[in-house]
C-alpha cells in the first residue's frame, strides 16, 4: 500500500502525518506500507518511521551515480537517506518532464542498483482508451521498460498502473477495468519473465479512496494501491491500507 504525495508536505507537515499514521497501523501486518514523501522531507519520514514497519521511497532518481548534473538526485544517494523504494515513470512525470519509455528503464535500472526498489508506473492516457489502444499501450510500456531486464532484475521490482484518465480526477477505474489491465500486464511480464511474472506486485493508482478500495482489492491481479490525493490525509491512508 503506497502512498505518493507528490509535491505536498514540509518536514513540519511530515512530522505530524507520522503521529497521526503510525498509532493507526501499529497493527497492519497484513500489508507492506511505503509513503512517498518529496525529497525534502525524505529524511524527516525516514527518522518518524524508525521502529515502525512503514518504509519510505521516493518519487523520482536519476540514473547517474554522482556527477554535474544540478537539481538531480541519485539511487545510491536515496539509499543512504534511508529509503527503500522509489516511484519511477509516473504520467506526471512522462507528461510534464519528458520522460519516456527509455528513461524509465535506465532508472528502473539504477535504482535496482542501488539496492531500491522501483515502482515501475504504467497506464493509458484517455484518448487511447477511447481509441482501443489500452493494450496495445500497456504492452509498449512494459516491454520498454522492463524488457531489457535480467529475470532477477524483474523479480525485484514492483508495478504501479494508473490510468492516466484517473489520476487526481475522481474517475476511478471501475474495479473489473483495472482488473483487465493488471491481467493484460501480468500476461505481457509472463511472457517477458516466465512464470516470475506470477510473483510480481502490481498496484492499482488512480481516485483510491478508502470507500472503492475493498472493491479494487478483491481483484485478482490487483495486490495493492498506489495512492495520490487520498495518501494526504493520515486518517483516508490508514483506512486504505486497512481496508
Ligand atoms: P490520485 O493519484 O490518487 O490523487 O488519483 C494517484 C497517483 O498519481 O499516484
Amino acid at each position: 500500500m503506497a502512498g505518493n504525495w507528490k509535491m505536498y508536505k514540509t518536514p513540519a507537515e511530515t512530522n505530524a502525518y507520522f503521529e497521526a499514521f503510525v498509532p493507526l497501523t501499529r497493527d497492519s501486518g497484513h500489508a507492506d506500507i511505503v509513503i512517498c514523501p518529496p525529497f525534502p522531507a525524505l529524511a524527516t519520514a525516514v527518522a518518524a518511521a524508525e521502529g515502525t514497519a512503514i518504509q519510505v521511497g521516493a518519487q523520482n532518481l536519476y540514473w547517474g551515480r554522482e556527477g554535474a548534473f544540478t537539481g538531480e538526485v541519485s539511487g545510491p544517494m536515496l539509499k543512504a537517506a534511508g529509503c527503500s523504494h522509489v516511484i519511477v515513470g509516473h504520467s506526471e512525470r512522462r507528461q510534464f518532464f519528458g520522460e519516456g519509455d527509455a528513461e524509465v528503464a535506465r532508472k528502473a535500472v539504477a535504482a535496482l542498483d542501488a539496492g531500491l526498489t522501483p515502482i515501475v508506473c504504467v497506464g493509458e492516457k484517455l484518448d487511447d482508451r477511447e481509441a482501443g489502444r489500452t493494450e496495445s499501450v500497456l504492452m509498449t510500456q512494459i516491454a520498454g521498460a522492463l524488457g531489457a531486464m535480467s529475470a532477477a532484475q524483474f523479480a525485484a521490482l514492483v508495478v504501479a498502473y494508473e490510468p492516466v484518465w484517473a489520476i487526481g480526477t475522481g474517475r476511478t477505474a471501475t474495479p473489473q477495468m483495472a482488473a483487465e489491465a493488471h491481467a493484460i500486464i501480468r500476461r505481457e511480464c509472463q511472457r517477458l519473465f516466465g512464470d516470475e511474472a506470477a510473483r510480481l506486485r502490481i498496484l492499482y493508482g488512480g481516485s483510491v479512496k478508502p470507500e472503492n478500495t475493498p472493491a479494487l482489492m478483491a481483484q485478482q491481479d490487483i495486490d495493492g494501491v498506489l495512492v495520490g490525493g487520498a495518501s494526504l490525509d493520515p486518517q483516508s491512508f490508514a483506512a486504505i491500507v486497512n481496508y
